[in-house]
């Protein structure tokens, strides 16, 4: 059972971040059950490098839509994608080395960030490109 399904109180109102932060949840949801079925730590380990290796793209393509429409928000928006990143990287490197197993409250965090994120932060400039012709 997916932990998260996509709801569309998440749309954004741009149909390919729509479809961007659609494939996050799915990975989210990849990455549950995984670990519910107790794969071992290679296969989880490279679920967790896609969805940060997706995230990043996926951050960057609202950047740079940030950047060619002026978004007045881009600095504060950048800097919560970049502490996201960070903190991900940190997650990565501690399982790597084998400080930290991957648990639910990683999870948790995970999820609960990007569905916070998408909520509140992404929600934000829905309107704005939405006044640029942005669909
Ligand atoms: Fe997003
Ligand atoms: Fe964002």
């Amino acid at each position: 059972m997916p932990i998260i399904e996509w709801n569309d109180d998440y749309s954004v109102q741009i149909k390919e971040i729509d479809n961007q932060h659609r494939q996050l949840i799915d990975q989210i949801n990849a990455l549950h059950d995984a670990m519910k079925q107790g794969k071992g730590k290679e296969v989880v380990g490279s679920i967790i490098v896609k969805l940060a290796e997706y995230t990043q793209r996926h951050f960057m393509s609202e950047e740079q839509l940030f950047l060619k429409h002026g978004y007045p928000e881009t600095t504060r928006h950048t800097r919560e994608h970049n502490a996201f990143i960070e903190k991900v990287a940190g997650f990565q490197n501690d399982l790597k080395l084998g400080r930290i197993l991957l648990s639910m409250e990683v999870l948790n965090f995970l999820k609960d960030w990007l569905i916070k994120h998408i909520q509140i932060v992404d929600k934000k400039y829905g309107p704005f490109m939405s006044a640029k012709g942005v669909v």
